[in-house]
């Protein structure tokens, strides 16, 4: 493929990074498992409205195409890959948070997610057939073994009436189907085989199996007891990391297939009712921008708000703990709180 095209509206950080030089000089190179950077660039290239625009294929993208990820990865996080390092800590006891409206006037919901993949295989846009069935099967079995609050039933999407699968997207439980940048990133081949749910019975904890990432962990419930979700959210990774290995690095924390999930792999939001504060999005964004919050739509990232209610959640993931992005994220949503109750 020659350099490719880029339209002249394109923001994306893979059109602002990757120089015709860059292009040059990685086009050629191909990690162990066969990935090339035609491949890493191809949401981008298809998607010119991304934000971003690439996508690993394994742990190896990340050293084999550097000189493009890693500044990327700099602007994202604000974190240098080649100087610093990821600490993790994901001690609930380091928390140590108040619930931010414990009137239960504003958080309709709270919900702590973390990407995680399997150390011996590629990451999913460069996943066989083959191997996605074994990592659902692999998972799957794993998640069989928990008990208390975390037991529950792994749902196959293959099982899933449309009724069901509708619903659970509805109740903002499931993972939707089609989206466009995942598509050209090679993440929905064999669609819908291979991928699932779990949940236990009062879906306050959920699995997602080869989405985006081979399991996306989720804690989430009603309410704004953020420290009760995360500490859910903590008891079922330190489960789950006894049983099955994660692709890790000293560097770069827990990798994912998108960059913008390293480190943590943690998004901590909520959904949020601010209909007067929505009227002035300026300092809406003001507040956010200030504690590095992100904010989405109601049904998830590239959805609308509804009614007023967003869904507001930390930005990084890398270079910050994982105590550190949900204290940023409660202190942020306490600020618009107060501006929503003052205006
Ligand atoms: P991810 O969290 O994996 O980045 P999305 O932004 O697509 O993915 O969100 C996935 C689903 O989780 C969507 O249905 C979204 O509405 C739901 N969701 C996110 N945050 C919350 C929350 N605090 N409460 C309830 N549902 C939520
Ligand atoms: N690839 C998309 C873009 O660049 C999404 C990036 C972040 N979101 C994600 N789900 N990984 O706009």
């Amino acid at each position: 493929m020659p350099y490719p095209h880029f339209p002249k509206e394109c923001t994306s950080a893979l059109c602002r990074h990757l120089t015709p030089e860059l292009y040059e000089e990685l086009r050629d190179k191909k990690t162990r498992y066969g990935y090339t950077l035609d491949q890493l660039i191809r949401s981008g290239v298809d998607n010119p409205d991304s934000s971003i625009g690439v996508y690993a294929g394994d742990e190896e993208s990340y050293t084999l195409f550097a000189p493009l990820l890693d500044p990327i990865i700099r602007e994202y996080h604000r974190f240098d890959p080649r100087t610093q390092r990821h600490v993790s800590d994901m001690d609930p006891d380091h928390l140590q948070i108040d619930n931010p409206d414990p009137e239960n006037a504003y958080i309709l919901s709270t919900r702590i997610r973390v990407g995680r993949n399997l150390h011996c295989f590629p990451l999913g846009p460069n996943l066989a057939r083959r191997e996605r069935l074994i990592v659902e099967c692999m998972v799957s079995d794993t998640l069989r073994t928990l008990d208390g609050e975390l037991a529950g039933r792994y749902y196959p999407l293959t099982g899933l009436s449309e009724e069901d699968r509708k619903q659970l997207i509805e109740d903002h439980f499931l993972f939707k189907e089609g989206d466009r940048f995942l598509e050209s990133a090679g993440l929905n081949r064999d669609w819908p085989e291979g991928r699932g749910i779990y949940h236990n019975d009062d879906k306050t904890f959920l699995v997602w199996v080869n989405e985006e990432d081979q399991l996306r962990i989720i804690s989430m419930q009603p309410g704004g007891d953020i420290a009760q979700v995360f500490t859910r959210l903590s008891h079922a990774v330190t489960e789950l990391q006894k049983r099955l290995t994660f692709a890790f690095d000293e560097r770069l924390g827990y990798l994912t297939s998108c960059p913008t999930n390293l480190g943590t792999a943690m998004r901590a939001s909520v959904h949020i009712r601010l209909p007067k504060l929505s009227k002035e999005m300026e300092r809406f964004h003001a507040i956010c921008d200030r504690h590095e919050l992100q904010i989405r739509g109601i049904h998830g990232e590239h959805s609308e708000s509804e009614e007023g209610i967003f869904d507001v959640s930390n930005r990084r993931r890398l270079g910050i703990t994982e105590v550190e992005a949900v204290r940023q994220m409660a202190a942020g949503v306490r600020e618009l709180i107060e501006a929503e109750k003052e205006i």
